[in-house]
């Protein structure tokens, strides 16, 4: 089939080099000119594993361009995978959702316009509305959200867990089923606005579990407790599975903050209020910040204390610092009078920190560290020379805010260990 991708972002690049590896034709547009000749010249301006070998191996089925009428042109399935960032009120902003209904060419074939952004439930009804006031009755509209997860998202696309397909007609859930072919998973068809739920409650799931551990992790800490003896020995029964067990420093990232406030609001704008949501949002506010509290018991004031934050970006195998951890950890110790020295293999600190030192390598952030905090669990921190960290430091203290390390190990290597709802050892 002939598709177009509007959005050549961390979803729009996967989706189009995907559907070019199941062998479609297409073309990705997006509004940044200079990101569409990076792709145009091979280079992807995201770090994401396999992503820029599937654009390489696929060139002669993927182009790049900034016009809508070369993306539509031949289209049969329009792809919208545009960003849909937090208002000030909460609620998703759908202003690039809009513009693309907007922009769209009139047709006289039928196309179908499949939504992957993540929107508020009721958005697809809106959607059509607008369609049809442009006398655009012959669009079909399908809700087809994307679950995969950055640092694996080629990985989920060609093996999700499931697709979920919302349409208004069969004939427009039939073409995007078929689009699918090749994918080995099971499709859940449903009516747009179930799908729309679909993700919002997926990703409400997730955060549910990540805060629900993090709390277990705290009362942990507070009895004495091992929350990954806890995890293991909860994970094992089949009604709770192990995944998204992993006591931490909280969640961060593009989607999982702004899409459990999403559903908050939109739970909140319809009177609904969403309790358990409200508290699970809080909870990893306050999580974020327990790194604070850790570091003050063990060195008192912060002032003029210097705090290397090891890991940037919101999980290892992305670029991507939209919310992540780090950029609370960094603002607080700011604030606290502390100096702030960060690294990060991939992700780009000094475009997104103001007054923190970005090093160029884990030990260099380390030179004279009273503390580190490890924040993303990359595979280069898990593997790092920590014999010449405690070396460099000028305290060994470190709070490992993945429960990533080997404890043992590292208080063997004399630093004071800490983690996340873990014996302190003392
Ligand atoms: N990032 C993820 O892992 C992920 C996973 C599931 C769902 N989502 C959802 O997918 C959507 C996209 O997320 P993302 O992380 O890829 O965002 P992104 O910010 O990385 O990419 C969005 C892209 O859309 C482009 N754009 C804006 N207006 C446009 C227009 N009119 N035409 C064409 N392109 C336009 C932007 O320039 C940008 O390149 C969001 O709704 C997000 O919630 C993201």
């Amino acid at each position: 089939m002939n598709i177009a991708v509007f959005g050549a972002g961390y979803v729009g690049l996967v989706t189009g080099a995907c559907f070019a590896d199941l062998g479609h034709d297409v073309v990705v547009r997006d509004v940044v000119p200079e990101k569409i000749d990076a792709l145009r010249h091979g280079e992807v301006p995201i770090h994401e594993e396999g992503l820029a070998e599937l654009i390489r191996r696929n060139r002669d089925r993927i182009r790049f361009t900034t016009e809508v009428d070369e993306a539509v042109r031949s289209a049969e399935i329009v792809y919208v995978a545009v960003g849909t960032p937090p208002t000030y009120s909460g609620d998703a902003d759908l202003t690039a959702v809009w513009t693309v209904v907007d922009e769209l060419p009139t047709v006289e074939r039928r196309i179908v316009v499949a939504m992957k952004s993540t929107v508020p439930v009721g958005t697809g009804r809106t959607v059509r509305h607008r369609l049809d006031e442009r006398g655009l009755a012959s669009v079909g509209y399908v809700s087809n959200p994307e679950f995969t997860a950055e640092g694996t998202a080629v990985r989920d696309f060609l093996h999700p867990d499931r697709i979920v397909v919302g349409a208004f007609e069969d004939v427009d859930a039939d073409l995007v089923v078929a689009l699918h072919e090749g994918i080995d998973a099971p499709v859940v068809r449903c009516d747009v606005a179930s799908a729309e739920m679909i993700k919002l409650a997926a990703n409400a799931a997730l955060v549910t579990r990540i805060s629900f551990i993090n709390e277990i992790a705290n009362v942990c800490e507070a009895t004495g407790a091992d929350v990954l003896k806890v995890a293991e020995g909860i994970g094992l029964d089949h009604r709770i599975g192990s995944s998204f067990l992993r006591a931490g420093i909280g969640y961060g990232g593009s989607c999982f903050p702004k899409d459990s406030l999403a559903l908050k609001q939109l739970a909140a704008n319809s009177g609904y209020s969403f309790q358990l949501l409200n508290a699970v949002i809080e909870v990893n506010e306050l999580q974020k910040r327990r790194v604070i509290g850790k570091l003050e018991r063990r060195l008192g004031s912060l002032r003029e204390r210097k705090v290397a934050l090891l890991g940037l970006a919101f999980k290892p195998g992305t670029d991507d610092m939209r919310e992540a951890p780090s950029l609370v950890l960094a603002g607080r110790l700011l604030a606290e009078g502390a100096r702030v020295s960060a690294w990060d293999p991939v992700a780009d600190g000094a475009v997104h920190l103001d007054g923190v030192e970005v090093a160029g390598s884990a030990l260099e952030a380390l030179d004279g560290a009273d503390a580190a905090v490890v924040v993303t669990e990359w595979p280069e921190l898990v593997e790092l020379d920590w014999s010449a960290a405690a070396a460099r430091m000028r305290r060994r203290l470190l709070v490992d805010g993945r429960n990533a390390l080997d404890a043992d190990a590292l208080r063997a290597a004399g630093f004071e260990y800490e983690g996340v709802g873990r014996p302190t050892g003392e």
